[in-house]
């Protein structure tokens, strides 16, 4: 019997009460429901300096941006919620990313690029305000597709009004958005499937 799929689930506000890790955990029941495997990652755990060329050769890599390595060489796919602050997507997920990309192969487990490659990331954006934090996707797309070499797949949801549709672990209370997030949660798991083989 094959094994199952793996995900990470990642937030780019892990502020308490926020929107977008509930709504990134709602994505990873519903994939959890698909016989996924998730994993949530909590970037602040990760303990992550703003990134400094210079702290690097004094110290070295941090251990959170080898374990952010390690998270992905032993999964398949990722979920990644992310607010918008300014049209951009936060500096917490930028500054975690940029890590990774500079941790080098160690072993069996490749770089901090390599390990990424040919991925299926599914986007996902909450805000309480009108757009849903969707000015920010198209950047996070671009920045996983090309300097991750992730398959970012078509299917994507920005949530607008956000509150007024989350509060349930495993659905969106509205159900023209929970259908759109199903699209999108089943594309990353078949994708992650076809990855995986
Ligand atoms: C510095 C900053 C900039 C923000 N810029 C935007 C923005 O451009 N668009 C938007 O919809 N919301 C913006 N917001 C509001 C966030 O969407 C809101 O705080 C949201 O709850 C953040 O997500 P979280 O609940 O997952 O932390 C901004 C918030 C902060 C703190």
């Amino acid at each position: 019997m094959s094994t199952p799929v793996r995900l990470l689930a990642i937030s780019g506000s892990v502020r308490e009460g926020s929107i977008n890790q509930q709504l990134v955990e709602v994505a990873a029941a519903k994939a959890r429901a698909l016989g996924a495997e998730v994993t949530v990652v909590d970037l602040r755990a990760l303990a992550l300096p703003v990134f400094d060329a210079d702290l690097l050769a004094a110290q070295g890599f941090p251990a959170g941006a080898l374990a952010l390595r390690d998270l992905f060489a032993s999964h398949d796919g990722l979920l990644l919620s992310n607010p918008e602050y300014n049209a951009l997507p936060t500096p917490l997920f930028v500054n975690a990313f940029d890590w990774l990309s500079v941790v080098p192969a160690d072993g069996d487990k490749p770089d901090g690029k390599a390990v990424t490659a040919g991925k299926p990331a599914g986007l996902l954006a909450a805000s309480p305000g009108a757009l849903g934090g969707i000015r920010a996707l198209p950047i996070v797309r671009t920045f996983l597709s090309t300097n991750f070499a992730m398959v970012v797949v078509p299917e994507q949801l920005a949530l607008p009004s956000a509150p007024q549709h989350l509060g349930e672990p495993s659905a969106l209370k509205t159900p023209a958005l929970d259908q759109a997030l199903d699209k999108l949660v089943a594309s990353v798991v078949k994708q992650a499937g076809w990855f995986k083989g």
